[in-house]
Order: C-alpha cells, then structure tokens, then sequence
C-alpha cells in the first residue's frame, strides 16, 4: 500500500491542529488539557491498540520510531524546584504519527503552572525524525530536525542547551512570557540495543531563530534494559518483562561562543517505565540537579498509548478507499515496485544458517504467541493471516524461510516498507517469536 501518499495526507491535519492551538492565546491551557484528555478517552474507548515496548526516556532518543501508520499520544509532568523563585508544573501533550517507516512527525504542547503565580501556555514545538539508513548497524544514526515556538515561561526542560541556567526560570510567569523564542532543533541521535539493553547518546544544537543569538549545545545519554529478557508464556500486568529501567544523564554544553561545561546545568535521572498489556505505558523519572546552576529535583512521569491504525482512521474519514482491514487483495501487490518477502532474499547467509536456541523450549510457542498478538497481530492479522498493513506470514515464501532468517528480519525490519525493526526486543523475545511463527506454519 502507499504509504508515501497516507503521509501526504496526514500531514496538515497536526499542522492543522498546530495552529489551532496556536490561535487561542486567550484561554488555551484549558483546552490544551480538554483536547489531550479527549483524544485519550476517544483512543482507550474506541482505537485498536498496539502494546508499545516504551524505553523509559523522557530526554534521551533511541533509534526506533513510531510504526507507520500509528498515533502515540502521551502527557508528561515534570515537577520542578525553584531556589530562587516557586516551585513548578510543566506538561506537555505529545501526538507522535508514524508517517513512514523511517519518518515520524511529532507536535508537542507544552503550558506550567508555578505556584503562587499562574498557568499558562507555553507555546508548541514540531518535530521530525528520519532514519537514514535501512538496516540495524553497530550504531545506528536517526536525524532529529524540530521547530520551536515557545515563550520565556515554558518550563518544561524537555531539553537542556547553551548556557541554560536554574535563574532563568525564577522571575515570575508575566515578565518570563514576554521573551519570545523561535527556535531550530538539530539534533543526532546514535543508539544501540543489545542482550536487551539500549545506550544511546545524542548531541543537540540549537539556534533562536531571531539575528545575533549564537548556536547553542547540548547532550542526553541513556542506558536502559528490561528486568527480564524473556517473556512469560501468560498475559501479566506485573510480570518483570514490563518494567524497563535506565538512567539517563543531560545538560549543557555552552555555545559557539563559550563552549563548554561551565555556566551550564546537568541532571542524573533513574528512570522507569511500565508496558501494561492494556497498550498503556507508565513511566517515571526522578533527575538530580548535579551542580549549583541546576534546579535541585525534577521530578516526572507521564503515560501514553499507542493508537494502531491512526492513518487509516484519517484516511477513512476524509474518504480514502481503503476499508479499516481485510482487503488482503492489495497485500500481496506490489508496494512501490517492491516485491513483499524480497527482503527474504537478502538475508546473509550466516544469518540464515543461525539455530534458534528456544527450538526445545517449552514455553517458546505460547510465549511467542503473545508477543505475536500484542507487537504484530496489528499488521500481520491475529492468525499471521495478513492485513492490508502487513503481509501474510503463513504465505510459502515465509514458511520456507529458516528460523535464522526470519530473526534477522525481526532484527532489522523493512524500515522502508512499513515493516518496522524489532531489535529494541530482546534477542530471546525474538526466538521466542520465531517459534511461534514456525509453529503457525506446521
Ligand atoms: C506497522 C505494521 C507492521 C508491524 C507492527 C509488523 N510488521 Fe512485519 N511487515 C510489515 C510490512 C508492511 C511488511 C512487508 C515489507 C516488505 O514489503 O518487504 C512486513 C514484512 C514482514 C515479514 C516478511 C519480510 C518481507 O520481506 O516482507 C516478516 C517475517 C514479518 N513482517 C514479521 C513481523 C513480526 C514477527 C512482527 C512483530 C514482531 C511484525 N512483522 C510487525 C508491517 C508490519
């Protein structure tokens, strides 16, 4: 199917939306706040979900987009310590669209309430990020562009540049909002997942858009990993495949014209977060101010959820042809001049010659089974049937595929065609994937 023309479409609908909010300076924070809790009520009530395997990062980027097609929605807090000045909330809505499989577009709202002081909102910032090459590497590169429009208020330190310092934020809400930003956010983000864990490193420059201000910088490195690296055969809430900690570290980096660690600020976050198998995510974070310029604690959480299928959902509305699933017709087409399962025929051959350890493993089927029904079934159909999103997985060409090969197409994806990489899970939560995909095929 043609995914290039579902981004099209998409597209100016978050613009859309963008702008809307932008035009009610008036009374916004309220309906920033009604519309995020809308569309959650809307998603949890009426959408598809996808169980998203959530990195428990509030800062930090991993390499692993949105799948194309799905909408994330999330709403973070950060409560923050104020030395001289009042203590805060900031939050943000964040509707993250996967627009291909190597291209997500992302729109954030962001407002604050400081105590003894008021609410407001803070402004917007548009986001994008492009995955440049097809496979999984030793490190793999995502580019990160994004505009800002926020004001000297907006308080929530999703990111930290340049010289950014704790008495930035003390003046009061009415004189902070006078000083307008306009901003370009570049940023590299390198990440690598292995045995279950994630590092990844990312480095930031910025620039305010309005003449004289120079090219700011900025890091976030985090590392994070599972409590189990297998999952249970059952469907559990607590089990401790669920639950990803990490820790993540960020701060300044000055600017081109004083570049360095001093006059900035660094935090040192443990972080958390829970994948319920009710598509919820939880997470959690509690950052430490590392030197005098930082804001002693920073305390945030957040959830979100992934709604399967947004794309279609929109497409549909606004008269797309095509049916909210089934028509398994056009799957097997051609995609762009690309054959489906070619992908198969790539594969190295040491990889395909790969035994798969969880062969004998009692528990691999049921286990794979659900993993299958909480990460795949959404494009692959709840029987590997397939859908208009993803192929049959029962077809011939998969069936003779070695359980090898269809480990290195879990690991790597088809970024370009929709298919998305897997390797943020565990190497044995894919075998146990594989088991059950060669299960289905006996
Ligand atoms: C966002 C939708 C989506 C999800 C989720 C998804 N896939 Fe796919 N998958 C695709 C698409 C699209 C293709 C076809 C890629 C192509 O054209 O080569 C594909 C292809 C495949 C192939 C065949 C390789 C090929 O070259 O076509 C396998 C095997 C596969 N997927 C397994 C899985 C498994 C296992 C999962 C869950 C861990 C999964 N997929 C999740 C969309 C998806």
């Amino acid at each position: 199917m043609s995914q290039r023309g579902h981004a099209a479409l998409r597209l100016p609908v978050l613009v859309g939306l963008a702008s809307t909010v932008k035009g009610q300076r008036g009374a916004p924070t309220l309906k920033v706040s009604t519309l995020s809790a809308l569309l959650f009520l809307w998603s949890s009530a009426v959408c598809p979900r996808a169980v998203a395997q959530e990195s428990p990062y509030f800062l930090t980027y991993d390499h692993y987009l949105e799948e194309a097609g799905n909408l994330e929605l999330a709403y973070v807090s950060t409560l923050g310590t104020q030395r001289a000045g009042h203590d805060f909330h900031a939050f943000w809505a964040e509707f993250d669209y996967g627009a291909t499989g190597w291209w997500t577009t992302e729109l954030y709202l962001d407002g604050q309430t400081t105590f003894s002081d008021g609410t407001l909102f803070t402004g917007f910032r548009w986001e994008n990020r492009f995955r440049p090459l097809a496979h999984e590497h030793f490190i793999n590169p995502i580019i990160y562009i994004e505009y800002e429009q926020i004001n000297g208020a907006d308080k929530i330190l999703k990111e930290v540049e340049g010289h950014d310092v704790e008495s930035d934020y003390g003046a009061r809400n009415a004189v902070l909002r006078q000083e307008l930003k306009h901003e370009l956010e570049l940023k590299l983000l390198l990440s690598k997942s292995f045995n279950g864990w994630n590092v990844a490193a990312n480095s930031l420059m910025g620039k305010n858009l309005s003449p004289s201000n120079p090219w700011e910088f900025g890091y976030a490195l985090g590392v994070s990993r599972p409590l189990a690296v297998e999952a249970s055969p059952t469907r559990c809430t607590f089990c401790p495949e669920n639950f990803i900690l990490g820790v993540e570290l960020y701060g300044g980096l000055g600017d081109a014209q004083a570049l360095g660690l001093p006059g900035t600020s660094h935090y040192l976050a443990p972080v958390a977060a829970w994948n319920l198998p009710s598509g919820w995510t939880v997470r959690w974070s509690t950052g430490f101010g590392l030197n005098h310029n930082s804001h002693g604690l920073l305390v945030r959480w957040g959830v979100s959820r992934e709604v399967s299928g947004f794309g279609d959902m929109v497409g549909h509305l606004f008269g797309g042809r095509r049916g909210p699933r089934g028509d398994s017709a056009d799957v097997a087409e051609q995609h762009h001049g690309h054959q489906h399962y070619a992908e198969l025929a790539h594969v190295p051959e040491r990889a395909k010659a790969e035994r798969n350890p969880l062969m004998q493993d009692p528990n691999a089927v049921a286990a794979g089974g659900k993993l299958f029904g909480q990460r795949c079934a959404e494009c692959h159909g709840e029987r590997a049937e397939g859908t208009h999103r993803g192929p049959s997985l029962v077809d011939e060409q998969v069936r003779q595929a070695t359980p090898g090969a269809l480990f290195w197409i879990l690991t790597n994806g088809v970024v370009r065609h929709g298919m998305p990489d897997w390797s943020k899970l565990p190497e044995r939560e894919r075998w146990q994937i594989v088991t059950f995909l060669k299960s289905r095929q006996e």
